[in-house]
């Protein structure tokens, strides 16, 4: 791959010209000692390390089209294009027949544009002559139908016949492509979304329970068969479940989607694998907005180099808050930088409403996900296609072939990127904090929620808001990580805690981590029944408590105690003591009577640590005083500390220095002050006392010195 200098390809205004030459002035000391690994394993030194991009669809155009389009990309900094992931029937128009070529002329001609590519592998979009002649390749839904042709996603993803055509034309593509110097990443279809529920899907579902539990005994105590009759006497009268199944089949039947989707996935990864070379990453795009749940992300993304998701807002505007966090959860899959492999250039087209983001608010967004971990941002799409279902969405440019109004906020964000990509070299966010979900849990609330507004995701960020307004740096990953690093570990729905999991989470807090369970904690084992300690579980004894009972509210209870007073919604557990040293935070109001006057949330010093439970879903006021009071028993350190409202400061951390990103997303001017020493990585390395960002405005600082040539 030859990427151009950087000096080159910038922004090539005059002003900027000049920024940039100070900024070479200015950074000057090597600092490429680094643990950090840019793309996993087998980054390729010769990408850099930020990336803007597009998803680009040449088979769509005609290829005199190509040089134009590419033109555009270049003179917008664009720097990657994700091709291939919908081409297969122009890849391979007739079985066993493959048309590469075009993609070929394709990539070299990006390469002459300084553009990367990542290859989309096209299974998410089998071409007619497959499904036709081999129909049982579609998926079957819950209710029996078999898909169609027409759209996309009609694959059955457990078939096996379905993989042998997938792994024919992955291999294809690997042995002609898996050598291409331009060529620097594959995705591996598109957004896994749907199972199937056809009957060689359901034999393989028993395939998987027989090898899980062995004997039928254990799967019938397991799932505890006797109620309702359920007993299965032979493997096959286990039904698929769909809604209202047993807790413990349907937990399973989640496990072996997740583990279907992985040998799915597998299957196409030996076939990269066997051609490509080790520094060509292989990653697949995430969907569902991040926060999907038909699938375990961590499972999934456990035999990727890199992870990447699909970041969308869809109708209204950026939610900061609630992206952020998204940002911080695809980073935890795998506990290191990301992509974001899609987003939306504006607008969307499959809203409600599909409104544009404000003028300013794409790049505060583009900025958010670098600030979050990101090292690569790519629109969908660059341009829509003439026909086919998304001729709505928001593009870079226009079906003239001219850009759109868009496409000049990308192109200074293209610009800026590449003024920071030697800075973020080699950084990333570190966190003294961790919030930790596991699917299991979610999954168990989710298939029982009792209180149908009860909402995992808004206590989620509950948790999570009051810590990124004081600044603080936030991982959430999945509850079996190393926990070592973290001062402060919350999980506000823990809901399954088997004896394992016990046993981590208190050998963290043995060593001085301080753990806050949140409500429904510790409900469950890891076969989805009740553990017979009560709440939370295999931690009941060194919590020094319990929950005597739970309530579902439909209105608001009163809390108060020693961290202020508040208020209660959706979800309400009587807590009690055992240990003396266990000391009631917060106690119930006046309100059923059950409640009044009763625990709601408890602490207890353990080994060197503490463990917190607290069993109510308070209102955000309150929780912001649990959060600020657990970080400052934690001995969680300041780390920018608070700025204006509406301010977003993300912190990336390298060798020697460290990065902020500022990010305005209010509506109004913002002034933040600035500690001595850091210095403007987009306006040539000039130090500054404070900086007045307007609107969706966005600023990089660096603390000390780095490799102004590193990219
Ligand atoms: C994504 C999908 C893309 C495109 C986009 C539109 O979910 O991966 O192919 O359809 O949505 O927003």
């Amino acid at each position: 791959m030859n990427f151009a200098p950087v000096e080159k390809n910038r922004r090539a205004s005059p002003t900027s010209r000049r920024r940039y030459e100070k900024l070479i002035a200015f950074a000057v000391a090597a600092l490429l000692a680094t643990s950090f690994p840019v793309y996993g394993q087998n980054a390729d030194p010769n990408v850099p390390s930020l990336l803007l991009g597009a998803a680009w669809y040449p088979e769509q155009w005609p290829e005199s089209r190509w040089e134009a389009d590419l033109q555009l990309m270049e003179d917008a900094h664009l720097h990657v294009v994700r091709v291939g992931e919908f081409a297969w029937s122009t890849l391979e128009p007739s079985q066993g027949h493959y048309n590469l070529d075009w993609l070929a002329r394709a990539i070299r001609l990006a390469e002459k544009h300084h553009i990367a590519v990542v290859i989309g592998t096209p299974t998410d979009a089998p071409p007619a002559w497959l499904t036709s002649a081999h129909p049982e390749t579609l998926r079957v839904d819950a209710d029996g139908h078999r898909a169609e042709h027409g759209g996309r996603r009609q694959f059955n993803y457990a078939s096996p016949e379905y993989r042998v055509f997938c792994v024919a034309i992955v291999a294809q593509l690997a042995r002609r492509f898996g050598h291409d110097p331009d060529v620097i990443g594959w995705q591996i279809g598109n957004e896994y979304t749907d199972e199937s529920f056809d009957t060689g899907t359901r034999r393989l579902f028993h395939e998987w329970l027989q090898r899980k539990y062995k004997t039928l005994d254990s799967l019938n105590s397991a799932w505890t068969t006797a109620y309702w009759s359920q007993t299965y006497d032979r493997w096959d009268e286990i039904p698929l479940p769909t809604a209202g199944g047993n807790p413990g089949l349907l937990l399973d039947h989640k496990r072996f989607v997740s583990d279907t989707w992985r040998s799915f996935q597998r299957a196409q990864i030996d076939a990269i694998r066997k051609y490509a070379e080790p520094r060509q990453f292989i990653t697949t795009n995430i969907g569902g907005l991040g926060w999907s749940d038909n699938w375990d992300h961590y499972e999934i993304t456990r035999d990727l180099d890199i992870a990447s998701w699909d970041d969308y807002v869809g109708e209204g505007s950026l939610n900061v808050a609630r992206n952020g966090a998204m940002h911080d959860f695809a980073r935890g899959w795998k506990r290191q930088n990301f992509w974001v492999m899609e987003t939306q250039p504006g607008s969307v087209n499959w809203a409600p409403i599909n409104t544009t983001l404000d003028r300013g608010e794409t790049s505060a967004m583009a900025w958010q996900a670098v600030g979050h971990g990101a090292d690569a941002v790519l629109y969908w799409q660059w341009r829509d296609a003439l026909n086919g279902q998304e001729q709505y969405h928001g593009a870079l440019v226009g079906p003239d072939g001219t850009p759109l109004p868009i496409y000049s906020e990308i192109r200074d964000i293209g610009g800026d990127f590449e003024l920071a990509a030697a800075a973020l070299k080699g950084t990333k966010p570190m966190a003294q904090v961790a919030i930790v979900v596991t699917y299991d849990s979610r999954w168990a609330i989710d298939f029982q929620p009792h209180n149908k507004n009860y909402d995992q995701l808004g206590i989620l960020l509950d948790y999570y808001r009051p810590l990124r307004d004081a600044g603080y740096t936030v991982d959430i990953i999945g509850a079996d990580a190393p926990l070592d690093g973290y001062k402060l570990v919350l999980a506000p729905d823990l809901n399954v805690i088997s004896k394992d999991l016990a046993t981590h989470l208190l050998a963290y807090v043995q060593q001085g981590g301080h753990l806050l369970l949140g409500p429904r904690s510790g409900m469950k084992d890891e076969h989805n029944a009740l553990n017979v300690e009560r709440q939370p579980g295999p931690l009941v004894a060194p919590l020094g408590g319990r929950v005597e009972q739970y309530y579902a509210l439909d209105g608001i209870v009163p809390v108060a105690g020693a961290l202020g007073t508040g208020t209660v919604t959706q979800w309400a557990e009587q807590l009690s003591t055992s240990a003396p040293d266990a000391e009631v935070m917060f106690r119930y109001g006046k309100s059923n009577g059950w409640l009044d006057n009763q625990p709601a949330m408890i602490s207890r010093p353990v080994g060197r640590g503490r463990i917190s439970y607290l069993g109510a879903v308070l209102n955000p006021d309150l929780m912001r005083q649990v959060i600020s009071w657990a970080a400052t028993d934690a001995g969680v350190q300041a780390e920018f500390g608070q700025v204006a409202n509406g301010v977003e400061v993300c912190r990336r951390v390298g060798g020697s220095h460290t990065v902020y990103v500022f990010i305005n997303h209010g509506h109004t001017q913002a002034h933040v002050a600035l500690p001595s020493g850091l210095h403007d990585v987009l306006h040539g390395g000039e130090s500054a006392k404070a900086i007045d960002l307007a609107a969706q405005g966005v600023a990089v600082f660096t603390t000390g010195t780095y490799e102004s040539k590193a990219r």
